[in-house]
């Protein structure tokens, strides 16, 4: 059902051609035939089109893809993971209030709670999301938000979303998740008690890193009275508080719409998901038990390892291998660099989930601009390598970091 539910969605109007595929809505702006008509568009219609940063043909159809593969409520899609994280929290912070969340995060997303927000007198409280206490006594009433990472990237830890959904229930406290390592085959949002999804679909979604874009994804569990800023909103019908300001405000005021050429690609790709993230998440754990024994590292992370303390919950959250990332640690620095070098099919890139498998060294690259204060707060160690597994044969891969280490 997953995959033929995302390639069978219906588009918003028959296409007078009937193309199978949505075609590239290339084209700022849209024309009426009066002023009454266009006057109404302008009313918050989300079946009409006026201007692309506000809406667009292409952008709508990928997004219904989305709401299919997700069950999600409604689905709004923006120009990256960023401006889909920023976008979320924007619509729900306001001066004074606190998001509690996970330090080991995406480096710019770290970046974005700790410095950007708190430009604007938000707070972010960082908690080791292992300990439920801690994560209790952090909210007090200006929280607006507890946010962590579905898998944290790179530590692959795993928090305990149901029971902590249970604690912000009671407190009123919406969950907000980057659920880039997993894709929706991957898991169930709503038993996670995921209230809103940020997502880069730059990632899996793409489909071999054709396009840089992101989705926020409003599972309509959270009553947006409780939010201090949404509360004064009016509910229009069949849309949530948090969705309509989303959309109606800070979306069109930020303008980091999707492109509707990213949105084609990104639509594509959506149809091969499932299909590249089991073979991607398959070569993961091979990988992942593979290298375990191997003496030249000194500790293999995968979720799945018998040797992470997440195996219970990741066996118990996900189905299927529980993603396409993993690390592994050498003797230092001066080894990772080494062993980066050395690689000759792994890319030494940015970015994950790629068709192509990627290795970085994450604390010299994307934490690289951090103070070693900020650094150890967000969890980097120097002597790590983040591994993105694609789409080449496991056995490929396994020669490719075995000769880099020197005994392949
Ligand atoms: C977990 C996670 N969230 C968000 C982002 C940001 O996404 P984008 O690069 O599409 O803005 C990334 C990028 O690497 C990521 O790994």
């Amino acid at each position: 059902m997953f995959s033929t539910n995302i390639i069978n969605n219906k588009f918003g109007q028959p296409d007078v051609y009937g193309a199978i595929n949505m075609p590239v809505y290339r084209t700022a702006a849209f024309e009426y035939p009066d002023s009454e008509s266009i006057a109404a568009a302008f009313q918050y219609r989300y079946d009409q089109h006026t201007y692309s940063r506000i809406s667009n043909p292409t952008i709508q159809h990928f997004e219904s893809k989305i709401k299919a593969a997700s069950g999600a409520e409604s689905v709004m899609a923006l120009a990256s993971g960023m401006a889909a994280i920023s976008g979320a929290f924007l619509t729900i912070a306001r001066t004074g209030d606190n998001i509690v969340a996970s330090p080991h995060l995406f480096g710019n997303t770290f970046s974005f709670l700790r410095n950007t927000l708190a430009e604007f007198g938000i707070e972010a409280r960082f908690v080791n999301t292992d300990n439920l206490d801690e994560i209790t006594a952090a909210i007090d009433g200006n929280t607006c938000a507890f946010f962590t990472e579905i898998i944290t990237n790179p530590n692959l830890e795993i928090a305990n979303l149901p029971e902590i959904s249970q604690i912000l229930k009671e407190r009123h406290v919406p969950m907000i998740v980057d659920t880039t390592l997993v894709p929706w085959c991957g898991f169930d949002a709503r038993a996670c008690g995921i209230d809103i999804e940020v997502v880069s679909t730059t990632k899996f979604v793409s489909g071999g890193a054709s396009s840089v874009g992101g989705v926020i994804a409003d599972y309509g569990t959270f009553d947006w009275r409780n939010n201090r800023k949404l509360a004064q909103m009016p509910k229009p019908k069949g849309i949530s508080r948090f969705m309509f300001r989303l959309r109606s405000e800070i979306a069109r005021n930020l303008g980091a719409c999707l492109s509707p050429d990213n949105a084609f690609l990104q639509a594509a790709g959506a149809e091969t998901l499932a299909l590249r993230y089991e073979r991607m998440s398959e070569t993961a754990y091979r990988l992942a038990q593979h290298l375990s024994s191997n003496p030249n590292i000194v500790h293999v992370n995968y979720p799945e390892l018998d040797s992470s303390p997440y195996k219970t919950l990741s066996d118990r959250l996900f189905t299927g291998h529980p993603g396409a990332m993993l690390t592994i640690s050498l003797a230092d620095k001066g080894a990772c660099y080494r062993f980066m070098d050395k690689l000759k099919v792994i890319r030494r890139a940015t970015n994950l989930f790629d068709n192509k498998s990627l290795a970085i060294h994450p604390e010299s690259t994307i934490y690289g601009t951090f103070s070693p204060e900020l650094k150890a707060l967000a969890g980097v160690a120097p002597a790590l390598i983040r591994i993105s597994t694609g789409l080449e044969e496991a056995a490929d891969l396994i020669e490719d970091i075995e000769q880099a280490l020197g005994n392949g």
